[in-house]
């Protein structure tokens, strides 16, 4: 397993979709670990992880920091082994959203309503498939996958991020300029092939 490289101790595995593994941080219980099947095999592959990496961790913090409740932080984020490390989310009473999902597909607006909103507001693209979502111990519809490094708004973004206050609103103004310049490297590769 690629991940060994991170010299994380890995515990119980907590969930699998079709890109990664997660499992528990063994030695930080609040955080889980997420290995990527896909490592890339050229050097073109590699620089694009290595900018796909860097473009998750700003977008996640600056998501984290408008829907603290709904987003969940990110702890770091790697391109070789291509991993992410994520605070983890307790399933709360109404449990896993997948489980709970099942006794009723109307639930299902409660997914479409959070996603409507943050793409209304940033322009970023939540995977809505249901088992990417769960409740957590107070209730709140987290998202547990990754949002796309590279599918935002950059104007809606600056708008929701200058709404914050504070450190906040430093912090995400940072992480926004980081991510413009992440996005900016990726595209402007993509255009010098064409
Ligand atoms: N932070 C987390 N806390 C607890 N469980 C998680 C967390 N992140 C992911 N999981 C579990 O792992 C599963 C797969 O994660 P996900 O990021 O959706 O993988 P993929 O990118 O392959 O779709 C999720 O459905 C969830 O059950
Ligand atoms: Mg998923």
């Amino acid at each position: 397993m690629g991940i060994d490289k991170l010299k994380i101790k890995t515990g119980r595995k907590l969930g699998e979709g079709g890109e990664r593994k997660v499992y528990e941080d063994k030695d930080n219980p609040e955080r889980v670990i997420g290995a990527f099947e896909y490592q890339g095999e050229t050097d073109d592959d590699k620089r694009y992880l290595a900018n796909q990496a860097r473009g998750r961790f700003y977008l996640s913090k600056i998501l984290h920091l408008l829907y603290p409740d709904n987003i969940r932080d990110i702890h770091g984020s790697f391109s070789d082994p291509n991993a992410t490390i994520n605070k983890r989310v307790r399933a709360g009473v109404r449990g896993r959203k997948n489980e709970y999902f099942k006794d009723g597909k109307e639930k299902d607006a409660e997914i479409h309503g959070l996603r409507y909103k943050i793409y209304a507001e940033t322009g970023a693209n939540l995977d809505g498939f249901f088992n990417n979502f769960m409740y957590d111990q107070s209730g709140n519809l987290v998202y547990v996958d990754t949002p796309d490094s590279f599918t935002f708004d950059i104007d809606k973004l600056r708008t929701a991020v200058e709404k914050l206050e504070g450190d906040k609103k430093v912090k995400g103004l940072l992480y926004l300029e980081r991510l413009i310049v992440v996005r900016g490297e990726e595209y402007k590769k993509n255009d010098d092939k064409k």
